[in-house]
């Protein structure tokens, strides 16, 4: 009985820590869009679902898709874009170059839900109580929904502000597309990422069942992408447009929105989002050992981050990230932000869990499966 309770009392001990054991933690899912460069030292891979610990340990291939390997002849990756899960069902919807294909959470049973030529798809969510999934289109502009089986599509908003073709097929992007999404389907609202056009780097959002206007919540991001909301924190990733941009994490206190603003009207292209702060979790200059690796031609790349995931229990917060550059040689990383101190002294701390490439591909998708 003392043992028990010593051993209790420890336990209490060990979560109150704040960087505990994670022996409860659950795991991660990396969608990686795969390796199709024929220039050496960089050898070829398919596009594949990953799963590894919350400490980067363990990392194993749970999927692999697109074509088998054919004798004599390399690795076809179909390539990926953004990863989903839906904890409520348990699948993972893995946007891919052939569409969005859906598979149980230990990547069995894949099944090509939403079919797509390839590099329509750019983003996906899953909205959890209304039981749909939501997705951007690159070529047409738009924001559709479907049912989780993939059944009845529909067009849920236009953001493309025109298109670039003439009804057949082509492979010009509209020009505006959603490169993240979001759908807070308890208070109604759509959230997406807009890179392009007059929404270039911004991050807007849209009642989500009605006509409304969109809303202007942060702009002059450098390629915004995956997004995520916890409480009225609205965080995004900032991925850099090019393989020596700058990236980031940064998030924005939707609180900001109840609050009287000078304008009468929440901000919209008429009226700049000027009142309004974003807040930055973490940015490439200020952890250079993390962000900026060499080639083996000793060019300097900086890794963008494409997907993060924010896990919040009682005690703590954490967010993980994935971060690659695919240049001329392939570089993915897995890192840990946990936060030390507390008041004005309080930040962030940046941990990579791996930097092998060969454990985390070429990560465009990162979800936290409890
Ligand atoms: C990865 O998935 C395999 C197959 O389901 C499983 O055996 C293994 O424990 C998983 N590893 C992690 C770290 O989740
Ligand atoms: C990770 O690998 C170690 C050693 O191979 C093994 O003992 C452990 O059970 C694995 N953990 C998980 C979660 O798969
Ligand atoms: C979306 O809007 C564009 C004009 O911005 C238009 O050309 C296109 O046909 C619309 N698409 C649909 C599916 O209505
Ligand atoms: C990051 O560094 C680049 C290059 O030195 C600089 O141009 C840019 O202003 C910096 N950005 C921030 C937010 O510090």
């Amino acid at each position: 009985m003392l043992v028990l309770l010593a051993l209790q009392a420890s336990l209490q001990v060990t979560l109150a820590l704040p960087k505990d054991n994670t022996q409860s933690l659950g795991s991660l899912r990396i969608l990686d869009t795969g390796v199709g460069h024929r220039s050496t030292p960089v050898p070829r891979w398919r596009t594949s679902l990953r799963n590894l610990t919350t400490h980067g340990t363990n990392a194993s291939i749970l999927q692999q898709f697109g074509p088998e390997y054919a004798p004599g002849s390399p690795a076809l990756p179909i390539g990926a874009v953004s990863l989903a899960y839906s904890p409520s069902t348990s699948y993972l919807y893995a946007a891919t170059g052939q569409g969005i294909i859906r598979t149980d959470v230990d990547g069995s049973n894949p099944k090509l839900v939403i079919p797509e030529k390839p590099g329509q798809i750019v983003s996906v969510t899953v909205a959890e109580r209304e039981g749909k999934l939501y997705y951007g289109t690159e070529y047409e502009g738009l924001i559709k929904s479907a049912d989780l089986d993939g059944s009845n599509i529909e067009v849920v908003r236009n953001i493309s502000q025109g298109i670039n073709w003439d009804g057949m097929s082509s492979f010009m992007p509209a020009n505006a597309y959603a490169g993240g999404i979001l759908v807070d389907d308890e208070k109604g609202w759509l959230y997406w990422s807009a890179s392009r056009a007059l929404y270039d780097g911004s991050v807007l959002r849209a009642p989500l069942h009605s006509e409304g206007q969109e809303q202007v919540l942060a702009d002059g991001i450098d390629m915004p992408g995956q997004l995520r909301l916890v409480g009225d924190a609205l965080y995004w990733a900032e991925k850099g447009r090019w393989s020596s941009s700058p990236t980031a994490i940064k998030w924005f206190d939707l609180s900001q929105l109840r609050k009287p603003q000078p304008q009468s009207q929440p901000p919209s292209l008429t009226s700049p989002p000027v009142a309004f702060t974003t807040q930055t979790v973490v940015h490439s200059n200020e952890s250079a050992a993390i962000f900026f690796e060499q080639d083996y031609t000793g060019d300097k790349q900086t890794l963008g981050i494409q997907s993060f995931v924010v896990y919040r229990d009682g005690v703590e917060q954490k967010i993980w990230f994935v971060a690659q550059s695919s240049g001329r040689t392939m570089f993915g990383k897995l890192v840990e932000i946990t936060w030390r101190g507390s008041g004005d002294g309080r930040k962030a701390v940046l941990e990579v869990l791996t930097g092998d490439t060969k454990d985390v591909g070429v990560p465009v998708g990162l979800e936290y499966v409890s």
